[in-house]
């Protein structure tokens, strides 16, 4: 029995060398090293191909690479029987914590903004804001977003957040559900997006709900690309609704050359890396979960097929 990881773009071999690392005597392999499909039982994947899993027809479980496995949801080719799994690890919410810290701080002492300024060789001073002056809207407080909100609480920010279900422990004023995105979003004048991208969550951050921000809020999205409707944002920011926008993920990534995002004034972007999953940290929890699972006991860290995340 072996595992199979699946990575095009990525550095196959941190993974497998991790796994390796953490137990010698399970057969990790590449896609393309795999001679024995059906021996297959396992798979870590990001950015999959498509078709790719109907070549292994024993697998029992699919495991993203990072937190979020809407790619692994949306796959049509992923057996029935194979549970998906996806990474729970404190690191990633910390760094999620600390990238969403850093760009609110760019935001409230205009440090981007001076960076431009410098290139002009402009000495041009702006009025600045503190951290109790601006309330801070996070959108999907699960695993992640509950502890970016806690902690932004505990450094004197005011947080919103928002959730389906409100239900989760925490100090931050909670909003749940359709009915109270209104007033979550009237209160809020940073939106930090990081919710799961699923059916009901495709396209949110949209004209409809970025207008019920109050005028000069900024919008962060450290989601997913297919969270935002791009050409609303661009409208909102050229009318002036949005002061701006920090975006790390997109529709496509890399983002395409020609996209308008680019050259936008209003726009800062960033790579997708607001959280890198690391994986001589995340490797025990992999081969737990495939000793789990050889052994015929549920994987931890489940996905819901019908939920998505
Ligand atoms: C990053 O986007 C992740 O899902 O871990």
């Amino acid at each position: 029995m072996s595992i199979v990881v699946i990575c095009p773009g990525r550095k196959v071999d941190y993974w497998i060398d991790a796994l390796k690392e953490t137990d010698p005597e399970v057969e990790v392999l590449t896609h393309e090293q795999v001679r024995e499909n059906g021996s297959v039982i396992y798979a870590l994947a990001w950015d999959q191909p498509p078709g790719i899993f109907s070549r292994y027809p024993n697998l029992r479980c699919v495991s993203s690479l990072g937190a979020g496995a809407d790619h692994l949801v949306r796959d049509p080719d992923i057996p029935d029987q194979a549970d998906i799994v996806r990474i729970i690890d404190p690191r990633l919410s910390d760094d999620l914590f600390e990238f969403s810290l850093a760009v609110v701080m760019n935001r409230l002492r205009s440090l981007t903004r001076y960076k431009v300024k410098q290139l002009e060789k402009k000495w041009e001073k702006k009025l600045y804001n503190r951290i109790e002056d601006l309330s801070i809207g996070i959108m999907g407080t699960g695993v992640i977003g509950g502890h970016v909100a806690e902690k932004l609480c505990s450094l004197g920010f005011s947080v919103n957040g928002w959730s389906r279900s409100g239900d989760r422990p925490g100090s931050y004023c909670k909003y749940a559900g359709k009915e109270e995105m209104e007033a979550f979003l009237e209160n809020t004048d940073i939106l930090i997006c990081i919710l799961p991208l699923t059916d009901s969550t495709k396209g949110i951050l949209n004209k409809e709900n970025l207008m019920k921000l109050p005028e000069k809020s900024y919008l962060v999205n450290l989601g997913r690309g297919g969270h935002l409707v791009d050409n609303d944002l661009i409208e909102l920011l050229d009318s002036g609704h949005l002061s701006g926008a920090s975006l790390d993920v997109f529709h496509f990534e890399p983002l395409p050359e020609d996209h308008p995002f680019w050259e936008h004034p209003g726009i800062d972007i960033t790579p997708h890396v607001a959280s890198i999953t690391d994986p001589s940290k995340v490797a025990p929890q992999i081969i737990e979960n495939y000793h789990r699972v050889k052994k015929g006991i549920r994987p931890k860290n489940t996905v819901s097929k019908e939920k998505g995340y």
